[in-house]
């Protein structure tokens, strides 16, 4: 990979997914942001002006819990207090509306586009799509960072060893159930183990009652889709055999039920139950390629999520993680060095490896 060759006189926008977990202004894992310092030395050393610039959050409007005046001491105590940090670019609502007006106005400043942002390149923000497509193709690029993703995740989209699994659970089904379905389309998969959130469109799609769990009418419009793939290409669901749930709220006291039980109409589901952690144990064990994204329960929730985490880190399968929490969470459990790849996109990265041509890459020219 040929990064820019940059010199002091240089101006450049660095697009960043800095989107990392805060409470009350600390993050929570900096796994994000770690992984861009090669690039960040590489324009360190060029004595470039640099602007980073990243969202964070799905702010409307300004929200000062969401402002990147929290990330600036990492960038400080990681030696680069020299880069211009810009605030969380999603205050501004075009950013999310694709502007070609905001585009212009960040362009103005700038003769160089860099970008590291590969959690965010599935998205049509302008920050993504519309601001590098203002610079000549000699002005913009990639960073060391996408060049890595690319590099590690290029197995998984044109051919994972058999039998890949992947499993994905976590926030956003409405992103992430569509990619499922494409991923059923390639081909390459065999096996899909739709967690919670998702598993509750899937169940509610075929009729059962998921209580409180998240679901609305689009996203069993999208499930439907998903069922009707994979029985249309042969790919395996698995659907849990029991659950864990909190009555309630997603706080309220948690228990276990069968899935072959009435699911209470007061309760949220939470995470899959013990039964169906020793059944994902044993196709894990048996996987060639295992794609996980999502985490049951939240980052907090080690338990709930540790026997997963415990089949990942034994198997003999290339392991990939995407997307920030799983990737914290295995931290945490002291399992990282037995993953695979951790990936820094969670929808970014499933959406590449279901096939899709992410939007961010198109703008740079990028296709595949
Ligand atoms: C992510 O965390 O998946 C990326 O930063 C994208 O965020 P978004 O889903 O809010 O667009």
């Amino acid at each position: 990979m040929h990064l820019p060759h940059l010199s002091s006189n240089d101006r450049v926008f660095f697009r960043i997914d800095g989107n990392v977990p805060l409470e009350n202004g600390k993050i929570l894992n900096d796994f994000r942001l770690r992984a861009l310092i090669p690039t960040l030395s590489f324009l360190k050393e060029s004595g470039a002006a640099i602007m980073i610039a990243t969202h964070i959050g799905r702010p409307v409007g300004f929200d000062p819990a969401l402002s990147t005046k929290f990330l600036r001491p990492w960038f400080d105590n990681h030696g680069f207090s020299s880069f211009v940090l810009h605030e969380n670019l999603r205050f501004d609502p075009r950013e999310q509306q694709g502007s070609e007006e905001l585009a212009q106005s960040y362009a103005q400043d700038f003769n160089w586009y860099l970008t590291d942002a590969w959690g965010v390149l599935h998205r049509h923000d302008t920050s993504v799509t519309l601001l590098p497509r203002l610079f000549p193709k000699n002005r913009r690029s990639i960073g060391l960072l996408i060049d890595h993703e690319l590099e590690h995740l290029w197995p998984l989209r044109t051919g994972p060893q058999p039998p890949f699994v992947t499993m994905v659970g976590g926030g956003k089904p409405e992103t992430k159930l569509s990619y499922l379905t494409d991923l059923v389309k390639t081909g390459h998969i065999q096996t899909i183990v739709p967690l919670p959130a998702n598993i509750f469109s899937l169940l509610a799609a075929l009729g059962k009652s998921v209580g409180l769990s998240l679901v609305t009418d689009e996203l069993i419009e999208q499930a439907r889709k998903l069922l009707a793939a994979a029985q249309a290409h042969s790919v395996e669901l698995i659907f849990p055999k029991d659950f864990v749930i909190a009555t309630g709220s997603w706080d309220g006291p948690r228990s276990i039920i069968s899935a072959n039980e009435p699911f209470p109409a007061n309760a949220i589901g939470i995470s899959v139950g013990p039964e169906t952690l020793t059944q994902l144990t044993r196709i894990i064990a048996g996987a060639g390629t295992v794609f996980y994204n999502g985490l049951m329960g939240n980052i907090h929730d080690t338990v709930l999520n540790e026997p997963l985490f415990d089949a990942l880190s034994s198997t003999n399968a290339y392991t990939v993680l995407g997307g920030g929490d799983a990737v914290s969470m295995a931290e945490k459990l002291g399992k990282l060095e037995k993953i695979g790849f951790c990936s820094t996109g969670g929808g970014s990265t499933l959406a590449f490896i279901s096939g899709t041509e992410l939007p961010g890459l198109v703008a740079l020219g990028i296709t595949h």
